[in-house]
């Protein structure tokens, strides 16, 4: 379940790979899309090799986990933002092949189950990205949040509005509440990647591996999921076991040949 790769670079290189095979596979591939500093080089890297290998991008569809409430799709710190920034100003953006939650939606609690509805209709999610917050969640589904959740409107924790605040201008309020697909939405994607990098998210990730499935730490959701792959970098993975970092660093090896398309 855990891959652990010697650095943030080598495990987004190989994100990216994965990426770029599976799409090769299947061209109109649902991927679920997640935003934060985790992503960035995931993002970074998958537009370098898909312009280097004229990777055939015009079919597949993707729905990002969550936006926050309140900001326009223009403003600056929104998610639709960051995702044009990151992705789709590099590979073309289609309105009608990419969604977001929409943060102004004037009825948040019907956007939220057309948001769900719309993914089912795209026959579900195929392969899913995620990033893990310090105190445990997915999307924005917080501690506490019922592990059947759907797409639902969220007051972010203190914690994560801290943790946010870094992306945000000095003295910026970091929005309250934000829409996030619910852990049932995720559970639901055939496959899922959760990507974890850096020392700060070690006690996070120890967390994860220490704790039976509780809603106190969403993440561990993933641990009742048939083909969820928890990669991380030495850094976060550094609170691990020292045979769990022993045998997932050798399976992280084994998976180097994927490097080909880099
Ligand atoms: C973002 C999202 C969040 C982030 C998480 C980690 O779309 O769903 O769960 O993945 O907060 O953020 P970073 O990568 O900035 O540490």
């Amino acid at each position: 379940m855990f891959l652990i790769f010697p650095d943030a670079e080598s495990l987004a290189e190989h994100v990216s790979a994965t990426l770029v095979d599976q799409i090769a596979k299947k061209p109109e591939i649902v991927l679920g899309l997640a935003t934060g500093g985790t992503m960035e080089p995931v993002y970074r890297r998958f537009v370098e090799q898909v312009k280097r290998q004229a990777v055939d991008l015009s079919k597949f569809r993707s729905f990002n986990l969550d936006e926050y409430v309140g900001l326009a799709a223009d403003h600056p710190k929104s998610y639709a933002a960051y995702m044009y920034e990151h992705l789709f100003r590099h590979i073309g953006h289609d309105p009608a092949r990419h969604f977001l939650p929409d943060g102004l939606a004037p009825d948040l609690s019907q956007h939220c189950r057309d948001f769900a509805q719309m993914i089912r209709q795209c026959g579900g999610i195929d392969l899913q990205l995620l990033g893990v917050g310090t105190n445990g969640h997915i999307g924005f589904n917080e501690p506490g949040t019922p592990l059947d959740s759907r797409c639902h409107v969220v007051a972010l924790s203190e914690r994560t509005r801290i943790d946010n605040s870094r992306f945000f201008p000095e003295g910026a309020i970091v929005p309250a509440t934000a829409i996030t697909m619910g852990l049932q939405d995720i559970m639901e994607a055939r496959r899922i990647l959760l990507l974890a990098t850096g020392q700060g998210k070690a006690e996070t990730v120890a967390a994860f591996h220490d704790s039976d499935v509780t809603p106190d730490v969403p993440v561990t959701v993933l641990k009742r999921h048939p083909d969820a792959t928890i990669m991380l970098d030495a850094a976060a993975a550094s609170l691990l076991p020292p045979d769990v970092r022993e045998r997932c660093a050798a399976s992280a090896a084994m998976c180097m040949p994927l490097r080909r398309y880099a």
